[in-house]
């Protein structure tokens, strides 16, 4: 088990603000102590660009920010750190990808799939680009759980019987066709905290479709969950460094080296570039190839702490610790408050991520979360960027309580206590 008060002894922010309830890591995560410090070396001890200059200040820059696409690319299990490309975050990447690949194999009556629950992120740049190209732009949908609509029910069934889930996930067959050139879907949930069985829904798509290109949105489960690519399956996968205890401005994005050699520039100039000539210009290999302009250093310099903090905890405990705060916060939620709160996602939290999204009574999520934060619980209110979900559940906005590696079961208290606060406030 985590020791939290520990942990949070290594995020400054605890010592300034020691009542505070962070229930919002699933917007951004804070970030621990070693990962600020490290920021502040790079400005105050080495602050040259990268790449360069051969002066020293330049050769140490550059051997730390290589140093993080190696760590980033061990933490993920890549083959190499030349799969691991850095971008501002991970909407920057799934945008990369829609201009750099699906624009190059993308033509008119082909087919992008992706599904209801996705962040605007890996929705809206497959929706123009589809209505671009004239191809057509499909959706899963989800179940009344809040499942993926693939006949399955839960990661356990489908560990324990996999001919029976190979038969499930033939829901697939109505969806995938020899069109469908994309399929970009998010490995969890940032609203319902859904967990999708990735591993299974590419190995079944993959035998439908051999060419189909499989991308996945982990930016809700890089912070929280052991990611294996290889194990995976999937041909990219995103994800972006502040949701995981890392500085904001840098995200990540690995594809395979062969896809990623056959793509097109994202941008152009500065070290993404080889040789320029008056009638041609020649680029650099992956990762560098995507990577045009001046990057940011100091944030990449540092991600790699965020990492190193993760692997200390140990990604198996931090995501045991998140299903059973989610467990008792679905508990405690529901016993104290009944039919007037529904809580959204699985019921079983081995399906369900550290988020807690719900509707209470007939107040809206704005009043509840301001109401939250006048004493001090920082919650998030509103569609969370996936619109195109909420109106599928039919419901304007949500509140949403997330939890992570400093958070504990004292929160979960502080939560129902603000919650009874908003009852008496809002029915009086
Ligand atoms: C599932 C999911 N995908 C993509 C994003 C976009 O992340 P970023 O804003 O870091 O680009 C988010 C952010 O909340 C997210 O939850």
């Amino acid at each position: 088990m985590l020791n939290i008060q520990e942990v949070k002894k290594r995020f400054s922010i605890f010592q300034n603000q020691p009542d505070l309830v962070y229930l919002d890591s699933t917007a951004t995560s804070l970030k621990p102590k070693s990962v600020v410090d490290k920021i502040r070396e790079y400005y105050e001890e080495y602050s040259a660009n990268v790449f360069r200059g051969i002066y020293p200040m330049s050769e140490k820059a550059t051997m730390e920010f290589e140093e993080t696409r190696t760590i980033v690319s061990g933490f993920i299990n890549a083959n190499s750190s030349n799969e691991i490309v850095f971008t501002r975050n991970a909407t920057e990447s799934l945008n990369l990808l829609a201009y750099s690949l699906g624009r190059k194999i993308l033509e008119s009556g082909d087919e992008i799939v992706t599904t209801i629950m996705e962040h605007h992120s890996n929705f809206v740049p497959w929706q123009v680009l589809t209505s671009e190209v004239g191809a057509v732009f499909k959706i899963i949908d989800i179940d009344e759980e809040g499942y993926l609509n693939l006949g399955i029910n839960n990661i356990k069934d489908q560990k324990s019987n996999i001919k029976n889930i190979n038969q499930k996930l033939k829901v697939l067959d109505q969806i995938i066709t020899k069109k469908t050139k994309i399929l970009a879907l998010t490995y969890v949930s940032n609203v319902l905290g859904t967990i999708n069985p990735i591993k299974e829904i590419v190995t079944q798509v993959k035998k439908i479709n051999p060419k189909i290109i499989v991308i996945i949105d982990a930016a809700q489960a890089a912070p929280h969950l052991k990611i294996d690519v290889k194990d995976l399956g999937a041909d990219f996968i995103v994800f972006s460094s502040h949701k995981m205890l890392g500085p904001t401005g840098v995200g990540v994005l690995w594809g395979k080296e062969k896809l990623l050699k056959e793509m097109y520039p994202f941008m152009y100039g500065g070290d993404m570039i080889s040789e320029v000539y008056i009638d041609k210009t020649i680029y650099k290999d992956p990762p560098h190839k995507f990577e045009a302009g001046t990057p940011a250093i100091g944030e990449i310099i540092a991600f790699k702490e965020a990492i190193k903090f993760l692997n200390e905890v140990g990604m198996e405990k931090i995501s045991e610790h998140e299903k059973k705060l989610t467990r008792i916060a679905i508990d405690r939620l529901t016993s104290t408050f009944g039919g007037e709160i529904k809580i959204y996602g699985p019921r079983n939290v081995d399906d369900h991520n550290g988020i807690v999204s719900f509707s209470f009574g007939k107040y809206h999520s704005h009043d509840i979360s301001q109401i939250l934060a006048d004493n001090g619980i920082c919650v998030r209110a509103g569609h969370h960027c996936a619109m195109p979900l909420h109106t599928r559940l039919k419901l304007p906005a949500t509140v949403r309580a997330s939890f992570y590696i400093y958070n504990d079961e004292k929160d979960v208290e502080k939560l129902v206590e603000g919650l009874k606060k908003v009852k008496k406030i809002l029915k009086a």
